[in-house]
């Protein structure tokens, strides 16, 4: 029979439907260290993930019975794929489940920004009453830098378009003409999009290229009081160089939900900077994506798993 981990919290709907399977045993430990995980995966044929487990290569070396990982999620980034598929691993993901939720946190943190709400608020909380200080910055009319129009950057020109920005953006695998049919102009690159954007978000997976694709050097070139939003992957936007710009005023906010390293060490920089506005990996932390993210990992595990029965 085959037999199903899974290691991280996964919405309930998701276990039901595995549960429901007959011919499927579930097991379900989200508890486990990378060692645990190793020695539990001997005596499993598919294993469901979100990002807390990592799936790298010691874990996955020398797995005979594993077949299938499902990534209820976009990143693949926590599976060593090349060991994955040297080892015959089938690893799936639920790339569309999490596109609204995560456009909306972006947009959430725009909005934050433009209008200082984090401060305001706790300034009020602790007794305060600052209507001057914490003037904010119209979104109409402003325009929002958007680089990887894939399904949340898109999503997100969607919801920005309707809120009256000008949106310009860039992908490498996108047409001037297809970005047109979405109201984007397109840019030819990335330092073409920075130094006309008002706010730049970041959409791409974090690859070799787009890895410090927003660093001290392009910083340079936006224009001063640029807000930027990294909803994607930590290190896409240099955290360093942001935090010199923070400093300097250059950039005027920044809204990293994201971080190089999750989470991010106690003493790291931008805990420290006032307009720096952080949130702990939440982009896909609705209970709809959740929801949805887990139905779809469930289904392509069942469906793998009892592939031509
Ligand atoms: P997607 O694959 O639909 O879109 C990514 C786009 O980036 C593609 O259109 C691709 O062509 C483009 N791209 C690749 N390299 C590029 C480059 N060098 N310059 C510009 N564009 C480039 O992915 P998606 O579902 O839109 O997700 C985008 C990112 O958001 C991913 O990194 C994903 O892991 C992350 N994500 C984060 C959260 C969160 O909780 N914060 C939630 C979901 C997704
Ligand atoms: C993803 O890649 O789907 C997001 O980062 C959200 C998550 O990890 O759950």
């Amino acid at each position: 029979m085959p037999r199903v981990l899974i290691s991280d919290k996964l919405s309930p709907a998701g276990i039901e439907i595995l549960e429901k399977t007959p011919g499927i045993e579930v097991v379900v430990n989200t508890d486990l260290s990378p060692e645990q995980v190793r020695e539990e995966l001997k005596n499993f044929d598919g294993i469901i993930i979100r990002s807390g487990t990592k799936l790298t290569a010691e874990v996955l070396d020398g797995q005979p019975r594993l077949k299938a990982v499902a990534r209820a999620g976009v990143g693949v980034d926590n599976v060593d794929l090349p060991t994955a598929t040297r080892q015959g691993i089938v690893v799936m993901n639920t790339p569309a489940g999490n596109t609204i939720s995560t456009a909306e946190q972006t947009l959430a943190l725009m909005y934050a920004m433009s209008r200082n709400t984090v401060p305001a608020a706790t300034t009020m909380k602790g007794g305060g009453w600052d209507r001057k200080k914490f003037t904010g910055s119209q979104m109409a009319g402003k325009t929002l830098g958007i680089i990887g129009l894939g399904r949340i950057g898109l999503a997100v020109a969607k919801r920005a378009i309707a809120m009256e920005m000008n949106v310009i953006g860039y992908d490498p695998f996108l047409t001037a003409e297809k970005a047109a049919e979405h109201g984007i102009e397109f840019c030819s690159n990335v330092a073409d999009l920075v130094p006309q954007a008002d706010y730049i978000t970041v959409h791409t997976p974090l690859t070799d290229e787009t890895r410090g694709l927003i660093d001290a050097e392009m910083l340079e070139k936006a224009k001063p009081g640029v807000r930027l939003v990294n909803c994607a992957r930590g290190g896409i936007i240099d955290e360093d160089a942001l935090a010199d710009a923070l400093e300097s005023g250059k950039v005027a906010a920044a809204a990293l939900d994201v971080f190089t390293s999750e989470p991010p060490p106690e003493d790291f920089r931008l805990r420290t900077i006032d307009n720096a506005l952080l949130t702990p990996h939440l982009g896909a932390s609705t209970d709809e994506a959740q929801e949805l993210v887990a139905l779809e990992a469930a289904e392509l595990m069942v469906g793998y798993l009892t592939r031509g029965e």
